[in-house]
């Protein structure tokens, strides 16, 4: 089976739901944020603070180049929250597997995120106001990029991994309304 993708903003769930479903599935758990780490042998955040956000989209789409010439197969892939949002990005994507967009109102996000240090881009003060302007920005090139929306709030793992099988695995496009 082609990859399974998921995308959407930190905090949506996409690692904690991504292993699940790739356990359930007998697949592979893959994501790029830990690949990048591994293969630079430093921190995202460390990334950011030496090289800048822009040399760190590079990798990003390096990243994909590399992976869809390995023509995977039975894989999870778990993307960076900002990953989709370069046009050439959303494209690779699409020939890489098929898309899910975990979404996730901006109140369950904050809830998720708060405290947490290893986020370069929601350091400092007004979190609640940088994920409200990111998301505005975000949603519709999420929706751009994918082939299901699945609505992550107050939804347990189970339920979210369980509803992006019935639809990808069994064939059923869920709509895009998420
Ligand atoms: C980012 C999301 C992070 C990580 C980096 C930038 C973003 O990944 O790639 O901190 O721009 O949204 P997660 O979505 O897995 O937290």
């Amino acid at each position: 089976m082609r990859p399974i993708i998921l995308i959407g903003y930190m905090g949506a769930g996409k690692t904690t739901v991504g292993r699940l479903l790739a356990e359930q599935l007998s697949y592979s758990f893959l994501d790029t944020d830990g690949m990048i780490e591994a293969q630079e042998r430093r921190s995202i955040r460390t990334i950011f603070e030496m090289d800048g956000e822009e040399r760190f989209r590079d990798m990003e789409t390096a990243l994909l180049e590399k992976l869809l010439e390995e023509n995977l197969e039975d894989v999870v892939l778990s993307v960076g929250g900002g990953l989709p949002v370069r046009d050439k990005n959303r494209e690779l994507l699409k020939k890489l597997g098929t898309v899910v967009y975990l979404s996730a109102q901006k109140e369950t996000i904050v809830e998720r995120v708060a405290g947490s240090e290893d986020r370069p881009l929601l350091q400092g003060q007004h979190m609640s106001e940088k994920v409200e302007q990111m998301l505005e920005i975000r949603d519709p090139l999420y929706r751009q990029a994918a082939f299901a929306v699945v609505k992550t709030d107050g939804r347990a793992v189970q339920q979210i991994a369980q509803e992006i099988e019935q639809s990808v695995v069994m064939g059923h496009e869920i709509a895009k309304n998420g």
